[in-house]
């Protein structure tokens, strides 16, 4: 049973932004996709490049150091089907948006 973490309020986050977090002892980047909120690890599989500063179009957040590409929904590359970065549960209680991380 996941535990779940505030970790910002819905009007911080509007559609196509994206954020990271401390959560747990993991950085997690947050994303809102046309109004639904996606949580990934922040770490690129490529050299550990920060996903949750990446820039988000539609729901492909770009790498912003060598500009691999991740589906934020699912984790998966964009290029690589084997490459996948995990993800993790988003819930939102009333304005707050909160992560699931484990319990
Ligand atoms: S570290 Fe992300 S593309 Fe190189």
């Amino acid at each position: 049973m996941p535990k779940y973490m505030k970790v910002a309020k819905v009007n911080e986050m509007p559609p196509g932004t994206a954020r990271e977090f401390h959560a747990d002892g993991k950085v997690i980047a947050l994303f809102n996709v046309d109004g639904k909120f996606f949580a990934i690890d922040n770490t690129c599989l490529h050299r550990g490049g920060p996903l949750g500063q990446g820039a988000l179009e539609d729901k492909v957040v770009t790498c912003p150091w060598h500009g691999w590409q991740y589906d934020v929904t699912t984790g998966q590359s964009v290029f690589n089907q084997e490459i996948r970065v995990p993800t993790y549960e988003v819930k939102v209680e009333g304005d707050d948006i909160a992560i699931g991380v484990e319990g």
